[in-house]
Order: C-alpha cells, then sequence, then structure tokens
C-alpha cells in the first residue's frame, strides 16, 4: 500500500525551483530524518523523551550521580545505530553535499548516519554518540575519540589513558554547544535557501537558525512529518515524511524543473 504525502505539489515545486537556482544552501536535520532507519525521534509519539525524563540521563549531573545507568542508555542506543542503515531522506541530502559546494549540512543527530551515507562538510552540533573522552579530563583523554565497540563489555568503559572512566561524547542539557560548530552553523545561515527537516525546532540553538537565515533573506522551507514551532517562520512548510519529499526534490531537480 502506498503512503501518502501530505504535500502541495505547488509547494513541491516552489522549492524544487529555489534549490535549483540557489548557489548557497544550508539545512538542517533532527532525529525525523533517522526515524524511517528505525531510530526513534525524542518528542514525536514513541519519542524516547516520552519513556524517560532527559533530565534523569542527559545531564551532566545524572552522570556524576550514576555514570553507569546513563552509559546503559547510550550502550542501548549505540546498539541500535549500530545496525541502522541511511535511508532516503540521508541518501539525498548526502547527494546534494557532494554535488554542490555551497550546500552545507547541520544535525543535530548523534547517530551518524549522515556521515555513513557520504555527507561532505556536516556541522554537528550535538555530538556524536560514537565518540567519547575522559570525564576526568585528563591531559590525553581531553579531546574526543571514536570508539565503535558496542556493546561495552563493561559499563561505565575506561578510558584508556588514566583508567577512570569516559564519558559520551554529546552535548548534554545544561552544556554548552561546542563555539566553532555555533560559529559555523551560523556562518552558514547567510544563504539563498534554508530547510529545516524532521526536527521539532524546540531545541536552542538549534532552532534559532531558521530564524536568522529568514532574518538574513533566505528563503525558507521546513520538510516534517507534522507542523513545528518552525511551521510559522518558514515562507513554504511540506509536512510529510522527510525520505519521500527529499527524493520527490531530487526528482524534480533531476527534471530540470525551472
Ligand atoms: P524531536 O524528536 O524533538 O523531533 C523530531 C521531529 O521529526 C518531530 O517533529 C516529528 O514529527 C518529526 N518526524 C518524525 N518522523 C519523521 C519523518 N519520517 N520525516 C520527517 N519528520 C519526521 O527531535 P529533534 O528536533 O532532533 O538533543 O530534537 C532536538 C534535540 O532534542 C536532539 O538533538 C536532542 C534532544 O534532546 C540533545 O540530546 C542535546
Amino acid at each position: 500500500m502506498s503512503e501518502m504525502v501530505f504535500e502541495s505539489v505547488t509547494d513541491l515545486e516552489r522549492v524544487a525551483n529555489a534549490l535549483h537556482r540557489a548557489q548557497k544552501i544550508t539545512a538542517l536535520t533532527g532525529a525525523g530524518v533517522s526515524a524511517a532507519s528505525g531510530i526513534p525521534t525524542f518528542r514525536g509519539a514513541d519519542g524516547l523523551w516520552k519513556k524517560v525524563r532527559a533530565e534523569t540521563l542527559a545531564t551532566p549531573e545524572a552522570f556524576e550521580n550514576d555514570p553507569k545507568l546513563v552509559w546503559e542508555w547510550y550502550d542501548w542506543r549505540r546498539q541500535m545505530v549500530a545496525g541502522a542503515r541511511p535511508n532516503a531522506a540521508h541518501d539525498v541530502l548526502a547527494q546534494w553535499t557532494r554535488e554542490q559546494s555551497g550546500f552545507t549540512l547541520i544535525t543535530q543527530n548523534v547517530d551518524g548516519l549522515h556521515e555513513k551515507a557520504g555527507t561532505e562538510r556536516l556541522i554537528r552540533l550535538h555530538g556524536s554518540i560514537w565518540h567519547v573522552r575522559c570525564w576526568q579530563r585528563c591531559t590525553a583523554g581531553r579531546r574526543d575519540w571514536r570508539d565503535d565497540t558496542t556493546p561495552f563489555p563493561t559499563l561505565p568503559p575506561r578510558c584508556p589513558h588514566c583508567g577512570g572512566i569516559v564519558r559520551p561524547a554529546v552535548v548534554w542539557f545544561g552544556e554548552s554547544l561546542d563555539a566553532s560548530d555555533v560559529a559555523r552553523a551560523t556562518e552558514a545561515t547567510d544563504c539563498e535557501v534554508f530547510l529545516t527537516i524532521g526536527t521539532s525546532a524546540v531545541v536552542y540553538p538549534a532552532a534559532g537558525l531558521v530564524h536568522q537565515a529568514k532574518r538574513r533573506g533566505a528563503f525558507t522551507v521546513e520538510i516534517n512529518l507534522e507542523p513545528t514551532e518552525a511551521s510559522h517562520v518558514v515562507d513554504v512548510a511540506l509536512h510529510g515524511p522527510a525520505e519521500k519529499i527529499l527524493t520527490n526534490l531530487a526528482a524534480l531537480g533531476r527534471s530540470g524543473s525551472d
């Protein structure tokens, strides 16, 4: 049975035309782009934050209090993500970054699926679930490193340099984002087309990027399953699964919809 996509053809064509003409395009993605890969979103109907309270797991205080419990949650998510494949949404976006040097992708996702799809110039605002760093901030373990071990034989995993515990290199509630990532993302809002895709647009500073892009004169587009906080800000809102809408936009681009 084919799925219905609730979007107006005219709006889809407007977006395809804008993408076709633009030299500088920026897209911001959220958990919705990985939904079709089987990764639960945070705030959707079956979202992760519906089952656990963010403050009980995704804060430095929670980690300080019970690192094993926090790691059990991340270890479970790492195992889930390890078996996941990029879907059409990741593939279309990755292809656009490879084909157009002016296309920048910013993601709030930590799952690594944009990287797996071969994305270029990716800005990861919330870190990576595949990276860790020393919780004690020992000199050698202060910088993030990649560790693909899954599942970890014992939790919490240990720092190979000092023997202390390591933490996931993701941004937790109450923590600052990496200043250089924020600077690069802010710079990327100076674009002709800005797409906000698969995000509920409630977590700042990421959610502020579409506002900045609009102020700087970009044509702004939301692609999301349902209306969000960004819907009233954007020039066009396309509501439906991102993997379908992006596939349709890519097909319109190929057929030269100008
Ligand atoms: P959310 O879970 O808040 O929002 C995901 C959005 O994707 C929802 O609006 C869904 O309707 C939509 N969605 C679901 N399936 C979709 C599909 N197939 N196509 C298009 N849209 C779909 O996730 P984020 O906005 O990414 O931060 O959450 C932002 C941040 O909050 C996360 O990075 C995480 C979380 O707390 C940290 O962990 C720091």
